[in-house]
């Protein structure tokens, strides 16, 4: 379900719609919507926080039904905490609270006043953007393989704003991009496989202007070279897939900013095989590769004036006879050569020959996204990237963008203390680097493929989707990518 947004600049108590959302503090006091919403309606708003019905801590919604003097039929009230402990962050948390309270009632179109709440380093269109992206956030369902379990919830989000054409137009384009990083992440991985994603591609493609699509096969990549990426594919019958998508936004010769995303269709571990607790969940080892696809669509649906490629190798992790194994020599397609110490660790391997291929577009910047390791989710949890660059500018630029959309990364230290842990007696490197700063050293296997280049890599194994049985993907780092775009842009 896709999310209709328009903006408005009717008053509160007077606008005809289904459900209206305004705020109030912790300490009782009202946001300018809410005390016309309280004046209108002879104090009602008041009265619920006052008996207790209704609370202004952060992200507590109340729903108060038929109140005089409003128009529509319905005010939902969420509580926006402590004044001085207000910020972007919070401002999003009350805003997609508010949605999820919205997720199965009756109500079809919603009306918010939060955007006219202050945000310290926001600007309106900030807010805006951000109000609409969680609403869109949690208007998903995923309907591919079962039906619906909630009701249809929102189907239109009114904003109040006064030039609110291109926040919306923004988020419209995130929104999207981030729906179909879920979508792809939350398809089975028997649905969704290389062919398939090679296939969404193509889709993709043909659909945006300026897009174009170039996907490369098993012998394709064998005259390349790729033996690493082609070592990994080995144990599986599903077929590998190199997908290059080329966005023309600027002039010819400029030079294109270059996304590689990891695309594991399914890490079984190979004949390193993984424990089952949890084994199912390495169906969204491919949303490295899923986010690089959204921020593709989201790039061409605003027009942006970059050129960009994305770049997906798309291929199965299985054990089988014909499986790679443990004390294998690979040759990737830069020439250096790769001890496989588990293959398990099989995320660096496809994305090597993936930056080396890469490196034919001259890229501006180069950012790979990958779930890479187990290692970063015990480092950062659930709540950040890991961010690895040597390049303090672009690691800043990155960073700043996730602050930004509530999409954050955390930058991890790659430096060459960290690179003897991959020395290998039997090539020029390992692909494991030992117990100890996993993340860190999967990051300097990686390092070793972007030698000279502007280069960052974004380890999101802890955010691309919520754990358990009914954990699914969360389109992360699409909204981070996708305002570092924008902020090029916006740079010249
Ligand atoms: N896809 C996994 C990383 C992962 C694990 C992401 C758990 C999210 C949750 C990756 O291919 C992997 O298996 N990494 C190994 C590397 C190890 C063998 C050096 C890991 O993290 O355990
Ligand atoms: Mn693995
Ligand atoms: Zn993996």
């Amino acid at each position: 379900m896709t999310l209709r947004f328009t903006s408005t600049t009717e008053r509160p108590h007077l606008i005809e719609t289904d459900v209206v959302v305004v705020g109030a503090w912790e300490d009782r006091t009202l946001t300018r919507a809410a005390q016309e919403i309280d004046a209108a309606s002879g104090g009602a708003l008041a009265r619920a926080l006052a008996s207790g019905d209704a609370s202004g801590k952060i992200g507590v919604t109340t729903k108060l039904i038929g109140l005089a003097g409003v128009r529509s039929p319905r005010v939902l009230l969420v509580g926006l905490g402590e004044p001085a402990k207000f910020d972007a962050a919070r401002f999003g948390r009350a805003a997609s609270e508010s949605a999820k309270a919205l997720r199965s009632g009756p109500a079809r179109r919603a009306a918010t006043y939060l955007s006219e709440v202050d945000v310290p380093g926001e600007d309106e269109a900030g807010r805006i953007r951000l109000a609409a992206l969680a609403g869109d956030a949690q208007a998903y369902r995923y309907t591919a393989t079962v039906k619906p379990k909630n009701g249809a919830g929102i189907e239109a989000l009114a904003i109040a704003g006064a030039d609110a054409s291109r926040a919306l137009a923004e988020a419209e384009a995130i929104g999207a991009g981030v729906r179909l990083a879920k979508e792809l992440g939350n398809l089975p991985p028997n649905i969704c496989t290389p062919l398939y994603i090679a296939a969404q591609a193509r889709e993709l493609a043909a659909r945006e202007a300026n897009v174009s699509v170039e996907v490369l096969d098993r012998d394709a990549m064998r005259a390349l070279g790729m033996g690493a990426l082609l070592a990994v594919a080995s144990g599986s019958l599903n077929e590998p897939q190199l997908v290059v998508l080329q966005y023309r936004g600027a002039a010819l010769d400029e030079k294109p900013y270059v996304l590689v995303g990891k695309g594991i269709t399914f890490d079984s571990g190979g004949i390193s095989i993984k424990p089952g607790a949890s084994m199912e969940e390495m169906k969204y080892d491919m949303m490295g590769g899923a986010s690089v696809l959204g921020v593709m669509l989201a790039t061409a649906r605003l027009a942006l004036p970059i050129n960009l490629v994305v770049i997906v190798p798309a291929v199965e992790n299985m054990p089988s006879g014909s499986a790679y194994r443990p004390s294998d020599i690979l040759t990737s397609m830069s020439g250096l050569t790769i001890e496989v110490v588990n293959t398990d660790a099989e995320g660096r391997l496809i994305l090597c020959d993936a930056l080396s291929y890469a490196q034919r577009f001259e890229p501006r910047a180069l950012v790979d996204v990958a779930t890479l390791t187990g290692a970063c989710v015990v480092a950062l949890g659930k709540h950040a990237h890991g961010l690895f660059s040597r390049d303090d500018e672009l690691a800043a630029e990155l960073i700043g963008a996730g602050d930004r959309m509530q999409d954050r990364a955390w930058r991890m230290p790659l430096w060459d203390d960290y690179q003897q842990q991959i020395d290998s007696a039997f090539a020029d490197m390992a692909n494991v680097g030992g117990k100890y700063a996993g993340a860190i050293t999967a990051a300097c296997f990686l390092a070793r493929y972007t030698e000279r280049m502007r280069w960052a890599h974004l380890d999101i194994a802890g955010t691309a989707w919520d754990e358990g049985r009914k954990g699914m993907a969360t389109g992360r780092p699409v909204p981070l990518l996708v305002q570092w775009l924008l902020d090029r842009v916006a740079a010249g």
